[in-house]
């Protein structure tokens, strides 16, 4: 009873006037009208009940004031997420990518306009006219040698040796043309090889012979002439033994 709620006092207020009116009574009762004696003393009041259940629930309140402004150091618990916002605007253009692999090749081109002359007329040129100047009859069996150069291109004719080295493959022209003053029989070699014989006996005081060939070689091969026993070449004053010989088609 020491925390004592309003309906608690209410009790122990009326249990003690209660108290109070009986002990009056009781006064009285002994002091002025005798009471009756066959009634007993009333007995003392019983002990208070235990408390009622709590009451229902009363009437809504009247609506408040208005709460005081907001103000930043006041803020409000966190709210929950929102819906996503609309897309922004596109960004700036991003740095240049890595170049890619190469592509497909492109289709042919057309031909092009003819080139100028090229080095064919430098490169590809072997011509030679070479005389043997001397009355004397060459020796037979080794090759002939004319030692008066007309025209040697790059010194194809050798006029230490009488032979001619090809440097440049092709289809080559060769041809004599001998003065002589006996029999005389012109043989024509290519790397050891008789490729042509050309013999004529002498019948005039002088006479001229001749022979000319087409031989394929390759780079070098050697062509050169000899004579056997008929060896009746000379090479005097208007009467000229010569040797010539050029490429005609580079291979
Ligand atoms: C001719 O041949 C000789 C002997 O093989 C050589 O010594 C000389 O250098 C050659 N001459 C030329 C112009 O090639």
């Amino acid at each position: 009873m020491l925390q004592s709620t309003k309906m608690g006092q209410s009790f122990g207020e009326q249990f003690h006037l209660a108290l109070a009116l009986l002990l009056m009574n009781l006064g009285s009762a002994l002091t002025e009208d005798a009471p009756p004696s066959c009634y007993g003393i009333p007995g003392l009041p019983g002990m208070p009940g235990v408390p009622g259940r709590d009451g229902r629930d009363g009437l809504k309140g009247a609506k408040g004031e208005p709460g005081l402004p907001a103000t930043p150091a006041s803020r409000g618990p966190k709210g929950m997420k929102g819906e996503p916002g609309s897309p922004g605007l596109p960004g700036k253009t991003g740095p240049i990518g890595p170049p890619g692999p190469p592509g497909d090749p492109g289709m042919m081109g057309m031909a092009g306009e003819p080139g100028m002359p090229g080095s064919y007329k430098q490169k590809h040129q072997s011509a030679f006219s070479v005389t043997r100047q001397t009355s004397e009859h060459p020796l037979k069996n080794v090759p002939l040698v004319f030692n008066h150069v007309i025209t040697n291109t790059n010194h194809d004719y050798n006029t230490t040796t009488g032979k001619f080295t090809c440097k440049i493959p092709g289809l080559y022209y060769f041809v004599f043309h001998s003065s002589q003053t006996a029999n005389l029989c012109v043989i024509l070699y290519k790397n050891e090889i008789k490729m042509a014989s050309f013999c004529d006996h002498k019948t005039n005081t002088m006479q001229v012979s001749s022979g000319g060939i087409l031989l394929r070689l390759g780079a070098g091969n050697q062509v050169w002439l000899a004579v056997n026993d008929y060896n009746g070449m000379v090479g005097i004053s208007n009467s000229d033994s010569i040797f010539s010989g050029f490429l005609l088609f580079p291979d």
